[in-house]
């Protein structure tokens, strides 16, 4: 009796009430069926909301890359795993078969191991979408190290913080990385952000694009001559259920990353569920998530649901513009994909585009299309359904975070009907709540508040990385008990959630979470600047775009605006990356404050968005006048 796969909606009830009235029995089940253990749980759920502290499968002890590979050499060996699409449409596309997936996997954990790694140690990974990528993350896994997994877009001053808070003793990176018609060169932020990173001891190298790079002696290797020399088995190490897996930072919205730590047990079950029904994946079937592995999106949804089920998942090295706007429904074509899953800002930039780079592809193949990261407007959303999907493909908006570690709210493709905008059912087993300002639960239908969730599930971040109390603060505190997702949603008259967006100084830019706070430093760490805000603004392909008010220090006030806005965002690709530059800079005298000095963002949100007519009640306001000076000098 498997309910591993939903086949119709009565079922998706049904299985849904036995999730949430007897979890235990339920997660149990799945876990005993579809996995490989070394040894069963003694106990299926421990959870104590105050701590907070919450561990799936206690007791239990597995290898998550056994479930990823060795279980499928039986029947799997020939099978792609990995088909590879490099970033230059002329340059083949590279087939990796379980079978060689298996020994590249082992080959790179007995290298890490021969360099001193070994279980428990960090392991930071900052590479372009190339294998290595996947095979170093699979590698960690292999022999029980912790990695943490740096997107190759993070300046040097991003990727040194994360090295830092992590203490990360190794760095797996590339020479370069090709992304549309350029090359970025890798290896040199590394060696920046080294600089105040000493305790790595090595730094592995992937010769990806040939530039002549710089090999600190003693503690830069390249990858390659070591890989050859080892051997091709690795015995798995056998970790316990809550064993991290790994870190990944994302984004708060105060202060420094937060390094959302994901254990072994719990993750495994429920990437592998989620994957195989949101997708619908069927045996034999292509499918392609086009995020990156530096996002969790890649962890859960492009390396270890579909290996965790015997898929064939595409990895894409380059960007949906290059050679031209056509490049993501080529790829469709070309490996006849099934299920395609990508982000509404990626969808909003291609639907500008003529209509012909869609139609000149065959896109008969497709399935399941998917979208993630933010609220997908209903334009983007019809014109996903209507050009890509043909009206024939669901369309699966799925809602869900870093810290959830998969997805949690979501329609089931070819059983929950869909509704544009909305992200639909809660997935088996989530128990999603949503709570008023004054922290009481808005039960029944057509209501509106803070989205939580009032049950754990089985990949639930577990902690913050070395910052236990900040985990509670930011997950546990508003609500007590309840995991709060620092989202709004509403709930209609048919129990679909549509998720409206965040409710904290979270601003999604193009599908990335972006902190105020970091931003905000690196402004006022130029010296012309007394203090600054930035808030989002509506953009037609980002979603949200960053505009900043920022007040000058009285000696700077004929400095040549122009030069500080390039310097400014200078400042903040240093520190931040250059996805945080601001799109607008606004100076200003003064920022609305209250008699407490919190800044009134509401107010800067409805100037940057151009709606100067009602401010509501400012009456709490210090300094009323600049608001009239703000208006005026809107840009
Ligand atoms: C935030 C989490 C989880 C993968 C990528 C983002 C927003 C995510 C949706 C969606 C509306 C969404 C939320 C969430 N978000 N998916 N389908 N509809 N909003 O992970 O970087 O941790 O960001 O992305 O605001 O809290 P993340």
């Amino acid at each position: 009796m498997s309910q591993y796969s939903i086949k119709s909606l009565a079922e998706y009830f049904d299985v849904y009430r036995k999730s949430v009235s007897d979890p235990e029995r339920f997660w149990a089940e799945i876990a005993e069926e579809h996995f490989e253990w070394h040894r069963l749980w003694d106990r299926v759920l421990y959870w104590d909301p105050v701590k907070p502290e919450v561990r799936w499968y206690d007791g239990a002890r597995l290898n998550i890359t056994e479930n990823c590979l060795d279980r499928h050499l039986r029947r799997r060996k020939d099978q792609a795993a990995i088909i590879f699409e490099p970033n230059d449409p002329d340059s083949p596309a590279v087939t990796i078969t379980y079978g060689e997936l298996y020994e590249r996997v082992n080959a790179f954990a007995n290298v890490l191991k021969s360099q001193g790694v070994g279980k428990g140690d960090r392991v930071c990974i900052y590479l372009p979408m190339i294998p290595e990528l996947a095979v170093a993350v699979l590698a960690c896994a292999r022999i029980g190290a912790i990695h943490s997994v740096v997107f190759a877009g993070f300046s040097s001053q991003a990727l040194a913080s994360r090295i830092a808070d992590a203490d990360c003793k190794l760095v797996i990176t590339a020479d370069g990385s090709y992304r549309g018609a350029k090359t970025i060169d890798l290896k040199r932020i590394v060696d920046v952000a080294l600089e105040s990173c000493r305790g790595v001891e090595r730094v592995l190298v992937v010769k990806r694009v040939g530039t002549e790079i710089e090999m600190k002696q003693g503690r830069d290797l390249w990858l390659a001559p070591l890989l050859a020399e080892a051997p091709k088995t690795c015995e798995p190490e056998v970790m316990d259920a809550e064993d991290p897996l790994f870190i990944l930072y994302t984004s708060g919205s105060t202060g420094k990353p937060k390094g959302m730590v994901h254990t072994c047990a719990g993750y495994m079950v429920y990437t592998a569920y989620t994957f195989k029904n949101i997708f619908a994946y069927r045996d034999g079937d292509v499918y392609w998530c086009t995020a990156d592995i530096g996002w969790i999106t890649g962890h859960s949804y492009i390396v270890y649901g579909p290996l965790l089920n015997g898929a064939t998942t595409v990895m894409f090295e380059g960007v949906p513009s290059y050679p031209d706007y056509g490049r993501f429904w080529q790829i469709i074509e070309k490996h006849r994909v099934n299920q395609f899953y990508t982000a509404p800002t990626a969808i909003r930039a291609l639907a500008r585009q003529d209509l012909s780079y869609v139609t000149r592809y065959d896109l008969s193949s497709l399935k399941v299309i998917g979208t993630v990261g933010e609220p997908i407007n209903e334009e983007a959303w019809h014109w996903y359904n209507e050009h890509i999907g043909q009206k024939r493909c669901p369309i699966v908006d799925t809602w869900w975070q870093t810290e959830t570690g998969g997805i949690m709210i979501s329609p089931i493709p070819y059983v929950t009907p869909t509704i544009p905008t909305f992200a639909t059912l809660p997935f088996i087993g989530i128990r999603p709540a949503l709570m008023d300002a004054e922290g009481r639960e808005l039960e029944g239908h057509q209501v509106e508040g803070r989205l939580c969730i009032k049950f754990p599930w089985p990949s639930m971040a577990r902690t913050i990385w070395g910052d236990h109390q900040r985990y509670k603060d930011t997950y546990f505190s508003t609500f007590p008990g309840m995991y709060f997702t620092g989202d709004g949603a509403l709930r209609d008259a048919a129990g679909y959630y549509r998720i409206t967006g965040r409710v904290d100084d979270v601003i999604i830019v193009s599908g990335h979470n972006l902190g105020t706070a970091p931003i905000e430093n690196a402004i006022n760490a130029h010296p012309a600047v007394a203090e600054s805000a930035i808030v989002g603004f509506p953009h037609d392909v980002k979603g949200n775009a960053l505009y900043g008010f920022v007040v000058l220090k009285g000696d700077a006030s004929d400095a040549d605006p122009d030069v500080l806005r390039r310097e400014i965002n200078g400042l903040i690709a240093d520190s931040v990356g250059p996805i945080a530059k601001l799109d607008k800079i606004q100076f200003a005298t003064g920022l609305p404050k209250t008699r407490s000095g919190k800044i009134m963002r509401r107010i800067l949100r409805k100037i940057a968005a151009g709606d100067m007519d009602d401010f509501g009640d400012v009456s709490t306001l210090l300094n009323p006048d600049v608001v009239e000076e703000l208006k005026q000098n809107a840009v």
